[in-house]
């Protein structure tokens, strides 16, 4: 049986690389990228093809939409050369970063990063790699849970992950008569790299939000990668247009 492949943008690490090993421990075939990890990401396809699967990864900023041509340039390559096909399965946009700053105090430079990143980036990214993603496939897009509850300092960076939430049922809408689904995860606070480790590495930020999750502990990037791959499945074909929120029941 032929292996779906799944592209997942910023998998060297945190959720993106969580979730890619999940996926290769399905059998799922691996496109990663990378913005300045490349070194992890080849491990991370390493550990991946000791799974079974085949995996590769390519350099992309998903902020930087002026060389997303390039970029579906070579995916269609690797997908001709490594795998004699025309196009991919699945579609992850995860590639992310925190900033933190208050409303008063965010700059344009800092809400341009942002708004390229996490909505102008998935936007275009996806729409140029539409003809490469197979009918019936599947797209996840990542938000927060900061689109339902907020905290200081998070105003611009909440704000694009609302936007890529409505953007999410606005794509499923459009893209149904391709049988492609399109769901946004918003995970709650993550022990990753994010946000500079604060939520892995300050205990006193961990054990605040472990005290306002339902669950009595902080996220782990095992639970969003299982979630992640959970709703990249074929058990997951009827959920379309979703918010769906992994937080341990963060501030319920
Ligand atoms: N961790 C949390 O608490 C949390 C909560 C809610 C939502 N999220 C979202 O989850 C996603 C992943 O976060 P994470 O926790 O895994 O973060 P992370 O551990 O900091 O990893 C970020 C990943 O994204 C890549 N990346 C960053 N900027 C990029 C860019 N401009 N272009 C391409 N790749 C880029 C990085 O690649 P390189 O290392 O190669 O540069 C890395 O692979 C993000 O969208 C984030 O907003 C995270």
């Amino acid at each position: 049986m032929t292996h779906k492949i799944a592209l997942i943008t910023g998998a060297s690490r945190g959720l993106g690389r969580n979730a890619a090993l999940k996926l290769a421990a399905r059998g799922v075939d691996l496109i990663l990228t990378w913005r300045s990890g490349k070194a992890e990401a080849e491990e991370v396809c390493q550990q991946a093809r000791a799974m079974g699967v085949q995996a590769a990864a390519l350099q992309l900023d998903a902020g930087d939409s002026s060389r997303f041509a390039e970029f579906v340039a070579q995916v269609k390559t690797l997908l001709q050369t490594q795998w004699g096909r025309e196009q991919f399965d699945y579609l992850l946009n995860n590639a992310g970063i925190g900033i933190h700053a208050s409303f008063a105090d965010t700059t344009e430079e800092q809400f341009d990063e942002l708004v390229n990143v996490h909505l102008k980036g998935p936007f275009f990214l996806t729409q140029r790699l539409l003809p490469l993603i197979v009918d019936g496939g599947r797209i996840l897009n990542v938000s927060s849970g900061l689109t339902r509850f907020s905290f200081p300092g998070l105003a611009a960076y909440a704000s694009m992950k609302g936007g890529i939430e409505v953007l999410t049922r606005h794509m499923a809408k459009e893209l149904g008569p391709r049988r492609i689904t399109v769901n946004v995860i918003a995970p709650g606070a993550i022990a990753t790299d994010f946000g500079g480790g604060m939520t892995r590495d300050n205990p006193q930020i961990n054990a605040a939000i472990a005290s306002q999750t339902a669950l009595g502990r902080a996220g782990l990037p095992d639970d969003i990668g299982d979630a992640m791959s959970l709703l990249l499945s074929d058990e997951a074909g009827w959920i379309n247009g979703q918010r769906i929120e992994v937080s341990g029941g963060m501030l319920l």
